[in-house]
Order: C-alpha cells, then sequence, then structure tokens
C-alpha cells in the first residue's frame, strides 16, 4: 500500500475489536520509530510512551478502577466493571503523554501536546501500514491526578491518549468521511472589517 492509500484508509479499531496477535517487538519497535518523526518545534521531545502489555493492562485497569473510586466514591458496579474491563481487549496499550516544558521562550505547552498529537497519529498510520488497528481514547481517566502519578506525570504534565493496538476483528464497517472542501477556503488578504 502506499503512503496515501494507508493515509486514506485509515479507521479507528474500537478496543472491543482488537485482539491478539499484537505487533511483534520489532514490528512494534518500527511503529513507536515514527512518532519522533513528529514535528518538534524547539528539539524539545516532549513525548513519553508508556508501553502496557501482558499483566500489566490489568494493573493499569485497576488504576482506572481506584481513580473512578477517588473521583465518586458511591460509583455504580457498571462504572467500576466499565473500568475494569477497558484495558482487556487491546493487547497493547500505548499511554502517550506531554511532559510539559512552561518556561521555554518559543515553545508554549500547546505546541508541546500538539506534536504528541502528531506523534500519536503516525503511531496509528504506522500501526495500520502493519496491518494493526489502533483507537485512541482520553476520558476521564487522561486528566485524573491519581492516574497521572502512576506515568510519573506532574500537574503541568499532559496524557495525552491512551492507544489501544492490536488486531482488527472482522466487522468494522468503513465510516463516511466528510467532503474536505467543507473545511478548506481560498484566502487572499485580511477579513473585511466587521461593519
Ligand atoms: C484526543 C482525542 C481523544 C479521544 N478520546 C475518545 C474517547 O475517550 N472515547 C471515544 O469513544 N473516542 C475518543 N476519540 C475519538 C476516537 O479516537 C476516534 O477518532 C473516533 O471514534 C472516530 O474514528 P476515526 O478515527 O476512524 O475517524 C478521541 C479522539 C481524539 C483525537
Amino acid at each position: 500500500m502506499d503512503a496515501m492509500e494507508n493515509l486514506m484508509s485509515r479507521n479507528s479499531v474500537p478496543p472491543k475489536l482488537l485482539s491478539e496477535p499484537a505487533p511483534e517487538n520489532e514490528v512494534l519497535q518500527e511503529i513507536l520509530n515514527t512518532a519522533v518523526r513528529a514535528p518538534d518545534h524547539g528539539a524539545i521531545q516532549p513525548w513519553r510512551f508508556h508501553i502496557v502489555r501482558g499483566e500489566a493492562r490489568a494493573r493499569l485497569a485497576e488504576i482506572f478502577v481506584e481513580a473512578l473510586l477517588k473521583r465518586d466514591p458511591d460509583a455504580p458496579e457498571a462504572a467500576i466493571t466499565k473500568e475494569r474491563n477497558r484495558t482487556k481487549f487491546a493487547p497493547i496499550v500505548i499511554v502517550a503523554c506531554t511532559e510539559v516544558t512552561t518556561d521555554h521562550p518559543n515553545v508554549p505547552p500547546v505546541e508541546q501536546i500538539v506534536s504528541t498529537g502528531a506523534a500519536v497519529q503516525n503511531i496509528m498510520n504506522a500501526a495500520h501500514s502493519k496491518g494493526y488497528g489502533s483507537f485512541l481514547s482520553t476520558g476521564k481517566n487522561a486528566q485524573d491526578p491519581y492516574v497521572k502519578q502512576a506515568f510519573n506525570l506532574t500537574d503541568k504534565d499532559e496524557i495525552v491518549g491512551f492507544v489501544y493496538l492490536g488486531t482488527p476483528k472482522p466487522g468494522l464497517s468503513a465510516k463516511p468521511r466528510p467532503d474536505v472542501a467543507e473545511f478548506c477556503t481560498e484566502w487572499t488578504g485580511a477579513a473585511a472589517a466587521a461593519e
């Protein structure tokens, strides 16, 4: 598949439609290598990727449960079960983080977070090119200080997302995409002053 075809054919694969086998170490490494090709203003290298697999997935799920119970000690059983099952399906979860430099003279935190987002997109496209599926999710866990602490992050840092990675099960239908023309205009000069 050529690069354009790869970009144009990727769809997110929800975690429940991901299963074993995971990419082998060598292929995973190739996939991860694309992350550090993300644009990185100031060469700050703000990205941190935690690879969670095997038994560690269950431990991450327990952290999600503990975080939920800290946020809401009366959380219903269904919500607890949902957290406990979150990491059960995809064989690998990559926790993509930004270790934010707050005092850089030219590169504000948002640019460092965008760089991590670009890295995540590279990972997802690379995974697709190797025949694997992936899904990016955040939810309350990404903002939760207890979850962040588990990845050595402080308040200023960000979990940009959890990338679920594995082999797609059959059954995913292609998603209709909008016409990009709806989001593009030809800009030819300054906007007219408001009347
Ligand atoms: C930063 C970010 C966070 C997201 N978090 C969630 C999430 O927590 N739960 C969810 O169902 N989808 C989430 N999504 C959306 C999915 O990753 C995915 O983009 C969506 O299901 C559409 O699929 P597509 O990538 O094939 O267009 C998130 C997307 C982004 C960019």
